[in-house]
């Protein structure tokens, strides 16, 4: 599977050629424009040529945007270190989800209820795959006490406290790293609530490496053409769905 330019990469380039080009005009011909419309065209640009390269619809309004509201909050004066102490924040919650495009967002209490219809009878291992902030662990965890319980997460403070939530619980552990390098092999249900983007490479590491008659549950995103074995509506507020596979 070849590897992409990541969607946020691509976007900031647009920002830049977007204000290469504005400001070159504005110097060949000589126009005076007021900051705030230098702004509104450069964001007026980049949307246009975001629409040319087939960003996401929603990127276009990040891209119309981006300046204008640089140059808006430049006028409101904020101390510098509130930018810091926001990006650094930010960095630690979502870490490389520009480049993986998995954001953290967090599974219901009436998935965790169904997944518990759906483990096995007795003495098993199961990992959720970006384990976010634990819940889904530590919940069935508590309620199932012949199982043992795997988290796997990238984003640091997102592993601390999933990591710190399950401490009480001896069948309940989060580790810091990418399920990329995880074994599907040592477990008998891998749970993944993830994003459309991995679903084909993830299904692909799950074929190669899980147990025959061990489970494959995607919480809501699909795998391109490969139907599940079986489906469960699940009546929360996403309208979430589990996607049941049998290796
Ligand atoms: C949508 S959240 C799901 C959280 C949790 N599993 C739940 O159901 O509530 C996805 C999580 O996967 C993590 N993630 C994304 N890519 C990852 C990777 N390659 N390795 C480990 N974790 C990853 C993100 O940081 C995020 O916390």
């Amino acid at each position: 599977m070849q590897k992409k330019i990541p969607p946020a990469v691509i976007a900031l380039l647009l920002q830049f050629v977007a204000f290469a080009l504005v400001f070159s005009c504005v110097k060949l011909f000589g126009f005076r424009i007021a900051l705030p419309v230098f702004a509104l065209l450069c964001g007026l640009v980049a949307a246009v040529l975001s629409r040319f390269v087939n960003l996401a619809s929603w990127w276009l309004f990040i891209q119309l945007l981006f300046v204008p509201a640089l140059v808006a909050m430049q006028g409101l004066d904020i101390p510098p270190r509130i930018f810091l102490v926001a990006f650094l924040l930010m960095l630690a919650i979502y870490w490389s989800a520009y480049r993986t495009q998995v954001p953290l967002y967090l599974s219901s209490d009436k998935v965790w209820h169904a997944l518990e219809g759906l483990l096995p009878e007795t003495g098993f291992r199961f990992i959720d795959l970006g384990s976010g902030l634990g819940g889904v662990l530590k919940h069935l965890a508590s309620v199932r006490s012949d199982g043992f319980f795997q988290g796997i997460e990238y984003a640091p403070l997102p592993f601390l406290i999933g990591r710190l939530r399950c401490m009480s619980l001896q069948n309940c552990k989060v580790n810091w790293g990418s399920l990329w390098d995880c074994n599907l092999a040592e477990y008998d249900v891998v749970f993944a609530y993830l994003s459309p983007v991995p679903m084909e490479r993830l299904m692909f590491k799950a074929r190669a490496e899980m147990r025959p008659g061990t489970l494959f549950i995607s919480s809501t995103f699909a795998v391109p053409e490969q139907a599940p074995d079986s489906r469960i509506e699940v009546d929360d507020i996403h309208g979430s769905t589990l996607l049941v596979w049998r290796m």
